[in-house]
């Protein structure tokens, strides 16, 4: 399956889903989120679906506090990847944010040069690191600290 743009849909995940985004989780990341997690997300968080003709392709986890937002997941299914939607629901995710917030910013693992590219390519400059902050197979991993000014 491929979705051209104008084929997606963007829209905010409700407690209804919680199981579908479990399952699609378990399929897509390398480090996936628990039901737990997913469903912590969803009483607390922000999370923004996309789909094409009612499946679902990808999802975003965010929050907002005051005049500031985090970016706490984004994955796109494996199969789809590479084909702009994890750029579209960025941009839905910007385009949803509150008027009062002045930044985006994020934590990636300094090995995820998909995710990074995607990052970079929307504006997000890097900020800082935290050594050795993720579990990774090998030892530790760094993460990177990003940032989007939205002013
Ligand atoms: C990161 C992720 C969400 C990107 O989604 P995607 O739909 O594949 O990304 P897009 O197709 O919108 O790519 C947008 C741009 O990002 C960059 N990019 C994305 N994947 C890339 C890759 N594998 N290699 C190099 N650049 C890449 C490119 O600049 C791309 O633009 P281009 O295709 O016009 O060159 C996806 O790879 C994913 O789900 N990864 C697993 C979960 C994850 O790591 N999430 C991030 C946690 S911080």
């Amino acid at each position: 399956m491929s979705a051209a743009a104008d084929e997606l849909r963007m829209r905010a995940a409700q407690r209804a889903d919680l199981e579908t985004l479990a399952v699609f989780e378990a399929g897509a990341s390398a480090t996936p989120w628990s039901p737990g997690q997913i469903a912590d997300s969803l009483d607390r968080h922000q999370v923004l679906l996309v789909e094409c003709a009612g499946q679902m392709l990808g999802y975003a986890v965010f929050r907002e506090l005051l005049d500031e937002a985090e970016l706490l997941h984004i994955v796109v299914a494996p199969q789809l990847r590479r084909q702009g939607i994890g750029r579209s629901l960025l941009r839905a995710l910007r385009a949803a944010l509150a008027p009062a917030v002045r930044c985006l910013h994020l934590e990636v693992r300094a090995g995820n040069a998909p995710a990074i590219a995607l990052y970079q390519g929307e504006g997000f400059v890097p900020i800082g690191r935290r050594r050795g902050y993720y579990l990774a197979v090998d030892g530790r991993e760094d993460a990177l600290l990003l940032r989007l000014d939205l002013c």
